[in-house]
């Protein structure tokens, strides 16, 4: 046991994130067609079927993140590095299968029409699209760090050259941005350049297309993505033969062409503006990207840390945090602040995933640095796709001092606290600082800041636990970095009526 009360667990299965007393988020959004023939009825259809792409009995790949030391209970143990095994969002993969059936079958599907499943309720107010990305300014070039930058190419000679053949590969994103570069080398890189390829070609099937125009991509026996497959799988048995890799190109060639002809004929911009609402693998794609880019290669960093103190590490996965914001009914138009934000990545798909301002702050260096770096790429990503994310703000510094934070708070519609390992001394000062939030903020956290079965008596009146009324959930596997087990989280709401309440009947 740890102090998040699991084990550490490398494999995984696909979370179940459920949680209880606490109302259902809204359905899915349909394709950009369909969003104009049915407007925002459609809000309350659930979602039925997983996203294309991904399979609920699939095991995926270790988020290799922080995780806990089952050998000391009490300490979380930092990530280890390992290729391919790196990120929290790593497991959400979009996948392709690790073998050619697999592929086939998953193609076969034709998942334009599978229902997406969405991240929350649809907002009409978000705005999805991004001018720039779709503008010539800086003729869509700009600072990132494409899959290539990152890759291994085999040993350097003496000029610092490496001298692995390979075959470099540009992929088209759906914006007028600059394309990226992935080496095509295998099995010692953090991305698998043709399982991050494939993925992304599906995702920007299903979300930016009509499927009138996705007919092209997804036509089961020559659609494109089934030409992406078919070379990809080929390449599969011989990784280094040079035919086959250049069978590969030449399948994202095709894409590229097809993509960039719908981007210059203005259909990308249009279907954008039809939608309001990502769907969640778009989302950890997006998050995954970013976080193999600026965190994975530098993980080692977040293991320092010193035992027993309110920095323990630990990382919120993707799935639990699309769950838990979307129960506090997070909108674009809205302020979300995450108190210990780490590397960014509560703050981040926040402004991602709901388009909602978006603050961190943390005190540990190196995750601020790579918090920032995550920033920046996190923005670059943004811009390759497209998207027009909210604003994002990450403080460095002790959130009990920042200025800055608590004028973020007090304005905050929704805070996030991952107080798991955070000291008693540390829970009991942050409730005094939610003493300035406005009425109707919502707090999810770990641990519950309103002890178990606490009541308001005559003699309590003055704690300021008295002004939040708390709802217990529930998440289950492939929530949170450190253990595979479920555990409960709170969502705490700012309720200055609950005295009056109490006073009107005593
Ligand atoms: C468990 S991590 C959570 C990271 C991220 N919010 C998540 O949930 O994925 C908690 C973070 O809170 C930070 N922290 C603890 N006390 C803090 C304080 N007073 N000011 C700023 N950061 C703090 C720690 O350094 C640590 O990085």
């Amino acid at each position: 046991m740890n102090l998040f009360g699991g084990k550490s667990n490398i494999k995984r299965v696909q979370a179940v994130v459920r949680t209880v007393r606490v109302a259902d988020p809204k359905g899915p959004e349909p394709r950009p067609s369909a969003v104009r023939q049915h407007s925002q009825t459609t809000q309350t259809h659930r979602a039925t079927a997983s996203p294309a792409g991904e399979s609920p009995s699939t095991p995926r790949s270790s988020p290799g993140t922080p995780s806990v030391d089952t050998a000391d209970s009490s300490r979380l143990r930092a990530p280890k590095r390992r290729a391919r095994r790196t990120s929290p969002a790593k497991q959400d993969r979009v996948n392709f299968g690790s073998d050619g059936d697999e592929d086939e079958e998953d193609t076969d599907d034709n998942h334009a029409r599978k229902k997406q499943k969405l991240a929350g309720s649809i907002d009409s107010k978000r705005q999805l699209r991004q001018k720039q990305a779709f503008s010539e300014e800086d003729g869509g070039v700009f600072d990132m760090i494409h899959a290539a930058n990152i890759s291994f190419v085999g040993k350097r000679n003496k000029n610092s050259e490496p001298v692995t053949e390979h075959v470099t590969v540009k992929l088209q994103y759906p914006s007028s941005s600059q394309q990226e570069s992935y080496n095509l080398v295998f099995g010692r890189d953090l991305i698998d350049p043709c399982k991050e390829i494939l993925a992304i070609a599906k995702i920007v099937t299903e979300v930016y297309l009509t499927p009138d125009q996705a007919i092209a991509f997804d036509e089961p026996n020559s659609g494109i993505l089934r030409q992406l497959v078919k070379a990809r799988n080929i390449l599969k048995k011989e990784p280094t033969n040079p035919d086959l890799l250049e069978n590969f190109k030449s399948a994202v060639d095709t894409y590229n062409k097809s993509i960039t002809n719908l981007i210059k004929e203005g259909a990308i911009t249009k279907n954008l503006d039809n939608r309001h609402h990502l769907p969640l693998n778009m989302i950890r794609c997006m998050l995954r990207q970013v976080y193999d880019r600026a965190v994975s290669p530098r993980v080692d960093l977040l293991k320092q840390y010193e035992n027993g103190t309110d920095n323990v590490y630990g990382e919120l996965l993707p799935n639990f945090i699309s769950e838990a914001l979307s129960k506090t009914g997070l909108k674009s138009d809205q302020v979300f602040v995450d108190l210990g934000s780490g590397v960014g990545n509560v703050v981040l798909q926040a402004a991602l995933e709901f388009g909602c301002e978006s603050w961190g702050c943390e005190m540990m260096k190196n995750a601020t640095d790579l918090a920032d770096a995550q920033a920046s790429e996190f923005n670059a990503r943004c811009r390759l796709w497209g998207i027009q994310p909210g604003e994002v703000h990450l403080e460095r510094g002790d959130f009990l001092e920042s200025q800055a934070i608590h004028e973020a708070m007090k304005k905050a519609d929704v805070i996030l606290v991952n107080n798991q390992a955070f000291t008693p001394d540390l829970n009991q000062k942050l409730v005094q600082l939610f003493l300035d939030l406005k009425d109707g903020c919502k707090i999810v956290s770990l641990k519950s800041f309103v002890p178990d079965g606490y009541k308001i008596t005559s003699r309590n009146l003055g704690n300021p636990v008295n002004l939040l009324s708390v709802q217990k959930g529930e998440y289950y596997s492939e929530s949170v970095s450190w253990t595979d087990a479920g555990g409960t989280y709170f969502i705490a709401t700012k309720d200055e009526k609950r005295l009056k309440k109490w006073a009107d009947q005593h």
